[in-house]
């Protein structure tokens, strides 16, 4: 059985007690942390900057997997990731919604400067062929399968198609890239994702909402 990454999104954790809430994700054999940062503008929602990512990683070992929903200006493309990158992530991901052509060649040349993870989200309207000529160089495609913004929402089952797509032309072209979806991910959700392909999930109020981290964690792998 292929080893599926689950990754708790902290946009759902218990802010105040932020250190047991990472501690629930050190016992429950976690590696990767996904961080949302939305701008309330490319989102209608608003949530952390880099000081609290900063924090996190400063007390703890995960990978950090940070999903930017955001608007960048292409004037300050560079600047707007200096904090971030000071943290050390694994992986970034930008939404390709929000990038010109030239823009997403700017992400990647950074991404490959600082030896991050280069990965891009895709909305669930947003049709997955427009990263056709991305494909080879990606090394994570992120799959939204809610609209982006909130956390607790319903699991779109139509994006699974383009988690078919991304696993289909992964094997025939011998791509690199990890096939990951985020949203609405629950025990029940996450088997039809696996069997469609998937090999790394974002999970936010399945796990921190409930008092059993690890038995959740575990009901994702092994559905
Ligand atoms: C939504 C965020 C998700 C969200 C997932 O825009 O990108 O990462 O936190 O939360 P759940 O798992 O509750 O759908
Ligand atoms: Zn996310």
């Amino acid at each position: 059985m292929k080893d599926i990454i689950i990754a708790p999104s902290v946009l759902s954790a218990n802010f105040a007690d932020l250190k047991t809430e990472l501690k629930r994700c050190n016992e429950s054999n976690i590696k990767w942390i996904h961080y949302d940062v939305m701008d309330h503008d490319f989102v209608p929602n608003l949530t952390f900057g880099s000081k609290i990512l900063k924090d996190i990683v400063s007390s703890s070992n995960f990978n950090i997997d940070i999903h930017f929903m955001v608007k960048v200006k292409t004037p300050v493309f560079e600047d707007f990731f200096e904090e971030y990158i000071k943290c050390k992530p694994k992986m970034m991901t930008m939404h390709i919604e929000t990038m010109s052509n030239e823009e997403i060649q700017k992400f990647y040349n950074l991404c490959i400067k600082n030896n991050i993870m280069f990965s891009v989200a895709v909305s669930p309207k947003t049709e997955i062929q427009i990263l056709d000529n991305w494909l080879d160089k990606l090394d994570n495609v992120l799959v939204m399968s809610v609209e982006p913004g909130f956390g607790g929402q319903t699991f779109i089952s139509e994006v699974l198609e383009k988690v078919k797509y991304l696993a289909k032309n992964k094997k025939d072209n011998k791509f690199k890239y990890i096939i990951e979806i985020d949203g609405g991910i629950n025990d029940q959700t996450s088997k039809q994702a696996i069997d469609a392909g998937v090999e790394m999930m974002v999970a936010g109020s399945y796990l921190f909402e409930s008092d059993n981290f690890k038995e959740k964690v575990e009901s994702l792998k092994n559905a």
